[in-house]
């Protein structure tokens, strides 16, 4: 049965107060076929059902039903050294220019929204394999708010259909172990990265001050003000000469001017004024 606008405008208003992720009418086909497997698992015999039931639970926070629900409507599309240029801009600029100014430092970097956990993983397989000297100088503090993608992230492991996509073969067999079903990831690389669940829409919670933030492919999924308000606290946490990377398809201009653009051979990153 298709989903009614009411049961549509519900499920909408639902995962915007949770996660600030707005989505259009052109979204409505998405959630049909999105939460008719949720209803399904939850007994329910159509989304119409599912939001019946939605509507009794009291304390929506931390309900499965509901996180659930929220889950199935986000985007979690990534792959290893997505757009492959940010980390060519690591690679040959920012990192060796981080290691001459700051000889001894520790570095921490951010990887937000990081899905499950792709992002991380790439930038912690490339600063091993060409900075091996940062090895006890780096934190990698990787998050989302999707419990379900903090797992999988957690976990490593990867289907076959997911380390062939943007991962050199080299890298692959180098980094990972081959299991029956699945590559997994070697533990000294995921030791090199702690997961945490934060939802960038609240309070981040105790952060170091991070010379690097990746917040990539996840501001396009807010409005202008939800933007506007986590681009305010991102600048509270990154340091004053660090830098941020967003996606291809987001900026800070128009949003933030405390941010500035800052052109490398290899793309553009932004940093504090
Ligand atoms: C398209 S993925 C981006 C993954 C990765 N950064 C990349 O570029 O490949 C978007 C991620 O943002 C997460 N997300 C959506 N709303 C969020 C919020 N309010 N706080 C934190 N993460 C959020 C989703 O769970 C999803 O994993």
């Amino acid at each position: 049965m298709p989903i009614t606008i009411a049961d549509f405008d519900y499920i909408r208003k639902l995962v915007y107060d949770r996660t600030g992720v707005s989505l259009s009418e052109e979204k409505m086909y998405l959630v049909e076929s999105r939460l008719g497997m949720v209803a399904k698992a939850a007994g329910a015999n159509s989304v119409s059902g599912l939001v019946a039931e939605l509507k009794q639970i009291k304390q929506q926070r931390f309900n499965p039903l509901y996180e659930s629900t929220v889950e199935a409507m986000m985007t979690n599309e990534t792959f290893f050294f997505r757009d492959v240029n940010p980390f060519e801009m690591l690679k040959t600029s920012i990192v060796p220019e981080l290691l001459r100014q700051r000889q001894g430092c520790t570095f921490n970097i951010w990887c937000a929204a990081c899905s499950s956990g792709q992002e991380p993983y790439s930038i912690a397989m490339l600063l091993r394999e060409y900075f091996p000297q940062m090895r006890n100088q780096v934190q990698i503090i990787a998050s989302d708010i999707s419990t379900a993608m903090l797992k999988l992230a957690n976990s490593g492991c990867y289907a076959q259909h997911e380390v062939v996509r943007g991962l050199p073969t080299a890298l692959l067999h180098k980094y990972f172990d081959r299991g029956s079903k699945e590559w997994q990831i070697k533990e000294e690389i995921r030791r090199a990265i702690e997961f945490r669940q934060i939802n960038l829409t609240e309070p981040f919670g105790l952060m170091p001050q991070m010379d690097i933030i990746f917040m990539r492919n996840v501001l396009i999924y807010f409005d202008v003000q939800t933007k506007q308000s986590i681009l305010a606290r991102v600048r509270r946490v990154l340091r004053p000469d660090g830098y941020l990377f967003l996606g291809g398809g987001e900026t800070t201009v128009n949003l933030d001017p405390a941010f500035k653009l800052v052109q490398f051979e290899k793309g553009i990153c932004y940093q504090l004024i």
